[in-house]
């Protein structure tokens, strides 16, 4: 029986080649937003994101810094932690692959791969790109002898490797794909998959002799693993594979590995075969989203349209942050990233549709009732009816975050918001005010703070630092962080009497276009 009790998500690990740009901050945002979403629900949770410190990659790019790597990964790992504070990650862990507990763990795995039969030497030569730390055929190359991804000259490899016996995997990996379709998702990136395992396998390097900058080949001196081997690993070294079995078995297999489209083959064809061969589980899903791309092209670092996150959490803010990027892209398609429409989705979407309501609703409390919730004495009627439809949309729109349609999910949640504003439209409290029906006022205005408490609860996971300002200023005694659903998105948990504060807007004006 597997002793699995835990949600466990993971972002790729990063390459520390450079500083965070916002396509990095865009899948970790992303399996941010699953992982509070997992907490709200009640699950345990075990959220992994790292840097992928070895290889060429980062060897050259030490190498121009005047550095050796280590050097280079230390200094510039503070940074990728900076990218997790200024998003509001709450990751449980960070791995970084030249850690001990890393390399032990690899060096146990392989040597499972070796003891089975599962690798061998043999000569390799071909293409190789080193940004993408990917051998490649001479047919997959463009243009002239270009990296279909970077568009950049590969190198020539020629040298003697340790290989791992990836065809031997094809049919049970074309029988996992038939029995489990989700495997892979979104399903274009399925068939991608599945056509490329169809096309036929080679075998894969698994090692490296012509530098050191990786982990050591334990039964062959002057080796290092080839470094996708070592990357693809950290999802069980740091789930406490080979170094805290309970913990392991506690995690294993992983729920979803989030990963950009660009390295859904290593994940979807390599991982499991590797995992395979050491007679572990493989994933649950390999969910590949799309590329943020800016003027039409993958925004990377290496075609200097590299934006910093913090670029854009300065001027908007770090909850439009994390909402414009899941509310305006289809998360399993490109979509293009454009400082207009950011300022659009935050004028329209919060300071408009959110921020006003709450700032309308909590200035009538404290005109009307003296800043007190009021006790709902009259009888709930159609309006109320009509929002309670609106919620329930928003409710079940929510679960839509465990397929990863983000967009899905904001979209019925703003069903709810506009009802709310549509709600305090028609009942007009401030006429309620007066022509003196008190217990209509009352009921609507217990109806409007209560439906701002379960706004703060199901945005959470989305915009966590606008929630936890929308939580205290409706002076609720209990925390935030301790809110579950289903119970905390019913009506009527909203203590009477307790002392709303209007505070600051949630999403004031934003400052002229720096
Ligand atoms: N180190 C490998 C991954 C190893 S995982 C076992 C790697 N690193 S990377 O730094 O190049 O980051 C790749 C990931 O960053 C992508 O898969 C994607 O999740 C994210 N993105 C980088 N640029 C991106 C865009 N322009 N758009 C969206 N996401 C992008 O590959």
């Amino acid at each position: 029986m597997s002793a699995k009790d835990t949600f466990y998500v993971t972002t790729p690990i990063y390459y520390p080649n450079d500083i965070p740009h916002i396509g990095h901050g865009y899948t970790t945002v992303a399996a941010d937003v699953l992982a509070r979403w997992r907490r709200l629900i009640g699950d345990r949770v075990h959220f992994l994101t790292g840097t992928d410190e070895h290889g060429l990659n980062i060897v050259r790019a030490a190498g121009a810094r005047g550095m050796t790597p280590q050097e280079h990964v230390d200094d510039i790992n503070p940074r990728w932690h900076e990218m997790l504070v200024t998003l509001r990650i709450a990751n449980d862990d960070f791995i970084r692959t030249t850690e001990q507990r890393h390399t032990s763990g690899v060096q146990a795995f392989m040597q499972r791969l070796h003891d089975n039969g599962d690798l061998y030497t043999a000569t390799y030569s071909g293409p190789y790109c080193v940004r993408c730390e990917a051998y490649y055929t001479t047919e997959e190359l463009v243009e002239n002898e270009l990296c279909p991804i970077h568009r950049r000259p590969v190198d020539r490899l020629e040298q003697e490797n340790w290989f791992f016996r990836l065809s031997k995997y094809a049919p049970a990996l074309l029988e996992l794909f038939e029995q489990r379709p989700d495997f892979v998702q979104p399903d274009v990136r399925m068939n991608e998959v599945r056509a490329f395992v169809e096309g036929g396998l080679t075998d894969i390097s698994a090692s490296r002799s012509a530098f050191d900058w990786g982990v050591p080949v334990p039964w062959e001196p002057g080796h290092v693993f080839y470094v996708w081997f070592d990357a693809l690993l950290n999802y069980v070294t740091a789930a406490g594979f080979g170094t805290d079995d309970a913990a392991f078995a506690r995690r294993w297999p992983v729920d979803v590995h989030l990963i950009g489209k660009d390295i859904i083959r290593f994940h979807a064809v390599y991982w499991p075969a590797m995992l395979m061969a050491a007679d572990i589980e493989v994933p649950r899903q390999v969910y590949a989203h799309g590329f943020l791309l800016v003027g039409g092209e993958k925004m990377s670092k290496s075609n200097a349209t590299g934006i910093r996150p913090t670029e854009l959490v300065e001027h908007f803010g770090v909850d439009c942050y994390r909402y414009y990027f899941l509310r305006e892209i289809s998360f399993g398609h490109d979509g293009s990233f454009s400082w207009e429409s950011m300022e659009q989705r935050y004028t329209t979407d919060l300071a408009n549709d959110l921020g006003n309501l709450v700032n309308r609703v909590l200035n009538m409390v404290s005109s009307y009732c003296d800043a007190r919730v009021p006790d709902p004495t009259g009888e709930p009627g159609e309006a109320e009816a009509a929002l309670g439809e609106d919620l329930d949309r928003a409710v079940v729109g929510l679960q839509s975050i465990d397929r990863l349609e983000f967009k899905k999910a904001l979209e019925d949640l703003w069903v709810f918001v506009s009802g709310v504003n549509r709600y305090v439209e028609a009942r007009a409290p401030w006429k309620l005010n007066k022509t003196g029906a008190s217990d209509d006022l009352a009921r609507c205005l217990y109806t409007a703070v209560d439906a701002l408490r379960i706004i703060a609860v199901l945005i959470s996971p989305v915009m966590p630092v606008a929630a936890e300002r929308l939580w205290a200023k409706l002076g609720l005694p209990s925390a935030l962080d301790e809110q579950r659903l289903p119970d905390a998105g019913r009506w009527g948990a909203t203590p009477v009497g307790v002392t709303v504060q209007r505070g600051d807007l949630l999403f004031p004006k934003l400052e002229e276009q720096p």
